[in-house]
């Protein structure tokens, strides 16, 4: 990286302002602003997302330039690349093929479904790193509710115990973090319960506790293929935009059921989420850098009217600078790339 060179200093002559405090001053050099920095990104705070495919080899998402949808076999690649760059965890998200989707989202009970499959292999080629999977019913239901659907309702309590089992299912595969991004009330409890009376005290939760019924979620329903079929839209389960006291509630529900980690998402338009919980509860809390998110800075870049790069890395150090302790982004692999050279 080259500096510009620094100011030439301004001699008694020059001042014309009196002035005791000159906050430039820090700024001067290089080496200063290292010295007075607060917020640094590592790799230590990325989870890297992943696309799995049924299909093995890599399909290109059109609206996330640089990402793929990968079959089990590339997501071992994967989840190795991970491990070597230092990334401490990856998430991952099935499309499931559309023949296996049904209105009770039923594949999410196969222990061999895809997310099963790809968890067990990536766990026998790569015990180090971490394993999140994401417990709701959206890729597995025919009209792309994140719960059980009954005249256009979402069933609360009913859903629940699917994901409970569903939970199961995962940690029986090896996952290490169960992520629940359905928004469903009582989920945490419930799945808490049943990991513990099935033996696996260990395995964490990091629920999603502020999520918001968003607009930039779109590339990732287009990853999942979800958007073609999702019937109405979230509003009854996920949050309004319009709120911040209701995140403190959710969050605060989540962590008396058993969280050990909470989240936010979307992650940049809510950075004054990310702060008041991590302010209010003191625990580890993340921020999800949304699909949307990531294609904005993509496609800007692509033309030509941003500085990707720069704006990927000011992106993620912003996260950290309003408390979060780490972010699910797409960018991870290309962020550990950068910080290591
Ligand atoms: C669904 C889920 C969504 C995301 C993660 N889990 C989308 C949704 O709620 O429709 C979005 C992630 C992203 O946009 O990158 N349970």
């Amino acid at each position: 990286a080259h500096a510009p060179a620094a100011e030439p200093k301004t001699g008694a002559a020059g001042a014309s302002l009196d002035l005791r405090q000159r906050p430039r001053r820090n700024r001067k050099a290089d080496w200063s602003r290292r010295l007075v920095r607060e917020t640094v990104l590592t790799v230590d705070d990325l989870i890297w997302p992943l696309f799995l495919n049924e299909s093995s080899g890599r399909t290109p998402v059109g609206s996330m330039p640089g990402v793929e949808r990968i079959g089990v076999d590339e997501a071992v690649r994967d989840a190795e690349r991970a491990a070597r760059l230092g990334i401490p965890a990856i998430a991952v998200f099935p499309n499931v093929d559309p023949a296996l989707r049904d209105p009770e989202g039923s594949e999410c009970q196969n222990r061999r479904n895809l997310v099963c499959r790809a968890v067990r292999a990536i766990k026998a080629a790569v015990p180090e790193i971490g394993i999140v999977t994401d417990v709701a019913l959206d890729p597995y239901t025919s009209h792309g509710h994140d719960g059980l659907l009954a005249d256009g309702r979402i069933l609360n309590d009913e859903t629940v115990s699917v994901l409970a089992r569903q939970a199961v299912i995962q940690a029986e595969a090896g996952a290490d973090v169960i992520a629940p991004s359905d928004m469903m009330d009582g989920r945490i409890g419930a799945i808490r319960d049943a990991l513990d009376a099935a033996g696996f005290t260990e395995v964490q939760i990091m629920a999603y506790s502020a999520k918001y019924a968003s607009a930039f979620y779109g590339p990732f329903r287009d990853a999942i293929g979800t958007n073609a079929t999702l019937v109405g839209d979230k509003r009854t389960y996920q949050m309004d935009p319009g709120n911040t006291d209701e995140a403190v509630r959710e969050a605060a529900l989540d962590i008396e059921e058993g969280a050990d980690m909470i989240m936010v998402k979307p992650g940049m338009p809510y950075l004054d989420i990310v702060r008041r919980l991590k302010e209010t509860f003191a625990v580890p809390t993340y921020a999800y850098q949304v699909s949307g998110e990531y294609a904005m800075i993509m496609a800007a870049a692509a033309n030509g009217w941003i500085d990707g790069e720069r704006a990927m890395m000011e992106s993620l150090l912003a996260f950290k600078r309003a408390g979060a302790d780490g972010v699910l982004t797409y960018f991870a692999p290309r962020v550990a790339e950068r910080l290591r050279a």
